[in-house]
């Protein structure tokens, strides 16, 4: 692996198309490449979003201030926004001379789209995690000047899977519990005969989405996987393997990806996901316990240190005929517990409480941990379900008076079991991600001739320190980027 001619240099000029640029890390790394003045080709939504509603983020602040009035004009310069859709033939891209000149130019495909919904309905997790790479790839395939596809996956294809966890691809078929062979065709055609029997017995939309959900889920845990997403990304990295021929190809699978650590914008994110959701509801005094073990890896990674590492990939990758994953985490590297979320949070709110909407200070308090499903269900018991089981006897004695607060509270502890449910996997997830080839990545950025792209491009977790980055960067910038 070889960077010594820098990395800005070895992008010159190369023509990046990157699905999925409306969402988060497709922002973030659309951002950090314009950084390195590439010039980029760029893909909006399927939803005829334009480019303006990536490019109006704050996110693009340090671009603001570097080209001041000649923003819009370096913008229009070097990005171009097509609306398109992975889940069909040439992108859904249908104008000949657009498709021509993208073929024609494009360099280096970064596949970000996806669906990240753990508990996606079956029809659109295939569409989107497994046709999607599919699709991408063989639109990569018809250009002539082709030097390298990225996929973004998850480290979270591993499902269940404990200790340390190795950087190595997935077989075609393979299973995470060894059952039978995992046959994708099969796969589909299930998912396209499932739909159109309940299109056909005329079901309604909604019990249609329920069976959808059902099935993704039953179908990933048939096959060792905890849900849909992560199963339907498996496959999807699955079918790029056996796919690609002698393309280069890279898939990069991050952890929990977090708020930006330095560069551009410390702590911008968007949208709450996972951890944040926690540290959200902790903050406004609804959260008041925590289903966790707090000695075991909470596996985060700050948002710019993974488009840095896909950039530098990029770089070190193009034209090399092999396949190379890597796992970008923290777990091996620089492991932080959750109890340093749980620390900061209190630390963090009691010193900056947050107010009601009436300007009442909200107080809070050290959060009660449950660290076993079995703990965590007795709790909810005892706290919620047999008061609710009195509101539904006391509901029947007076004659359903109560009937629409009782059918709330039911329908609300419902949501949260099965949130609990989904999330059981990642909260008590055992395992580690090694990260060697990472490592070598690192020293081949270190060993680049200039040091202030190596000091830009930084993606080494191995220093922060975790509790000043949740309480210095992170919190701050969920208040400021997300809540505000
Ligand atoms: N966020 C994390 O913590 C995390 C962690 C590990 C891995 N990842 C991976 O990182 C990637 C990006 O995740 P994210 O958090 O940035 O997700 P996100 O914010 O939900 O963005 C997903 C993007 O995909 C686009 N998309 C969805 N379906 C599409 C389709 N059929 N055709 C074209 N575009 C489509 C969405 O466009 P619309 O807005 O139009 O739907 C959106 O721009 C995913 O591959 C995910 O698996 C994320």
């Amino acid at each position: 692996m070889d960077l010594g001619g820098g990395i800005a240099e070895s992008l010159k000029n190369k023509c990046i198309l990157i699905t999925g640029s409306t969402g988060f890390l497709g922002k973030s790394s659309s951002s950090s490449a314009r950084r390195e003045e590439d010039l980029l080709g760029d893909k909006s939504s399927r939803f005829e979003r334009r480019d303006t509603q990536v490019r109006d983020k704050k996110l693009f602040c340090v671009l603001r201030k570097i080209h001041g009035k000649g923003f819009e004009a370096f913008m229009e310069d070097k990005v171009s926004a097509v609306a398109g859709n992975i889940m069909e033939i040439n992108l859904g891209i249908k104008d000949t001379n657009l498709l021509d000149t993208m073929f024609a130019n494009v360099n280096i495909f970064v596949n970000a789209a996806a669906t990240t919904n753990f508990n996606e309905r079956y029809d659109v997790a295939l569409g989107t995690n497994v046709l999607g790479p599919k699709y991408s790839m063989k639109f990569a395939k018809k250009c002539s000047n082709f030097e390298l596809f990225m996929h973004v996956s998850t480290a979270y294809v591993a499902g269940t899977k404990q200790g340390l966890l190795f950087e190595t691809k997935f077989e075609m078929g393979e299973t995470l519990n060894g059952n039978s062979y995992l046959d994708i065709d099969a796969e589909l055609n299930l998912m396209k005969d499932t739909l159109q029997y309940h299109h056909s017995n005329s079901e309604n939309k909604s019990e249609i989405k329920s069976m959808m959900r059902s099935l993704g889920m039953e179908r990933a845990k048939r096959y060792g996987w905890p849900n849909t997403y992560v199963f339907t990304k498996a496959m999807g990295e699955m079918v790029l393997g056996d796919m690609r021929g002698d393309m280069p190809l890279v898939i990069v699978r991050p952890t929990i990806i977090t708020s930006v650590y330095k560069d551009p914008l410390p702590g911008w994110m968007e949208g709450i996901r996972t951890i944040d959701s926690a540290i959200v509801s902790y903050s406004i005094g609804t959260l008041e316990c925590f289903l966790v073990d707090v000695n075991i890896a909470m596996d985060i990674i700050p948002g710019d240190m993974v488009s840095n590492a896909m950039i530098t990939s990029i770089a070190a990758h193009s034209n090399n005929p092999s396949e190379t994953i890597y796992h970008l985490s923290s777990s091996v590297r620089n492991p932080v517990n959750y109890s340093v979320l749980l620390d900061s949070c209190f630390r963090f709110f009691h010193a900056y409480p947050r107010h009601t909407k009436d300007g009442t200070i909200i107080k809070v308090k050290k959060i009660y941990k449950l660290d076993t499903m079995a703990k965590f269900r007795t709790y909810m018991r005892l706290k919620y379900k047999i008061p609710l089981e009195g509101l539904g006897i006391v509901n029947v004695i007076f004659c359903q008076l109560f009937a629409d607060r009782y059918k709330e509270l039911s329908k609300k502890y419902k949501y949260v079991m099965q949130l609990a449910e989904l999330y059981e996997p990642f909260t008590f997830f055992k395992g580690v991600f090694d990260d060697m080839n990472v490592e070598k990545l690192i020293l081949a950025l270190n060993a680049n001739n200039n040091i202030s792209e190596a000091e830009m491009l930084g993606f080494d977790c191995k220093y922060m320190d975790w509790s000043r980055y949740m309480l210095d960067v992170h919190i701050p910038g969920l208040l400021k980027y997300v809540c505000d």
